[in-house]
């Protein structure tokens, strides 16, 4: 069974206090929502398979560590997911960025994919989806299924705010996937919201309604 894993780090728990405010506008949020990306990165590549490299300092010849694993990309689930990535670069700057594009039918709460332009090498990468709102999980599943279609093997889903209902069917549908967030809240409301939650993230991240 994959992981999930909430990141308690209090700097992490403060900002999304913030942007689950209502009162929270456009701007703010969208800088706290890459803020909070880029603190849970920070956390979640402690575990990056590093090797030793001899490197000449003013001073002489050193063996220090240099990232030996996989190369990284991040790949945020369209639209809302665009709203993490900056924060994923700023730590990770070299890293290319897939796009999926997902829609949810607002009717039947089913996901369809719509955009898939990915990294060529995206087999060779360690990938990390991101979107900031994990609720049923049906975007995230689908989103998997199609990286893994096209020879993804590793991946991490990182989202703001998780639903149990959306841990528990992305664990179902893909044992081998870790999932990281912010904030475990109660449930799913009829509309498939997170409860609390902080409302619709895309909308609230590109001031639309
Ligand atoms: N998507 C959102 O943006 N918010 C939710 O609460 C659930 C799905």
């Amino acid at each position: 069974m994959a992981k999930f894993t909430v990141l308690n780090h209090p700097l992490i728990q403060h900002k999304l206090t913030i942007i689950r405010n209502k009162d929270t506008g456009t701007k703010v949020f969208r800088e706290v929502a890459n803020e909070i990306a880029e603190l849970m990165v920070y956390e979640i590549t402690r575990d990056l398979a590093m090797e030793d490299v001899e490197v000449e300092t003013p001073m002489g010849p050193a063996i220090e560590k240099q990232l030996s694993g996989k190369k990284l990309a991040v790949v945020p689930i369209l639209r809302a997911g665009l709203g993490m990535v900056d924060g994923v670069l700023e730590l990770i700057p070299a890293a290319k960025v897939g796009h999926i594009g997902m829609y949810r039918d607002e009717k039947t709460l089913q996901p369809h994919e719509y955009f898939v332009k990915l990294p060529t090498d995206i087999d060779q990468r360690q990938l990390f989806i991101v979107d900031p709102m994990l609720a049923t999980g049906g975007s995230a599943i689908m989103a998997i299924d199609a990286l893994k279609k096209r020879g993804a093997t590793s991946m991490r889903l990182v989202v703001l705010v998780a639903a149990p209902e959306g841990v528990k069917a992305v664990q179902e549908a893909h044992p081998d996937v870790d999932i990281y967030a912010a904030g475990l809240d109660d449930r799913l409301n009829e509309d498939g919201y997170i409860v609390p939650g902080l409302g619709d993230a895309g909308d609230r991240l590109f001031g639309t309604k």
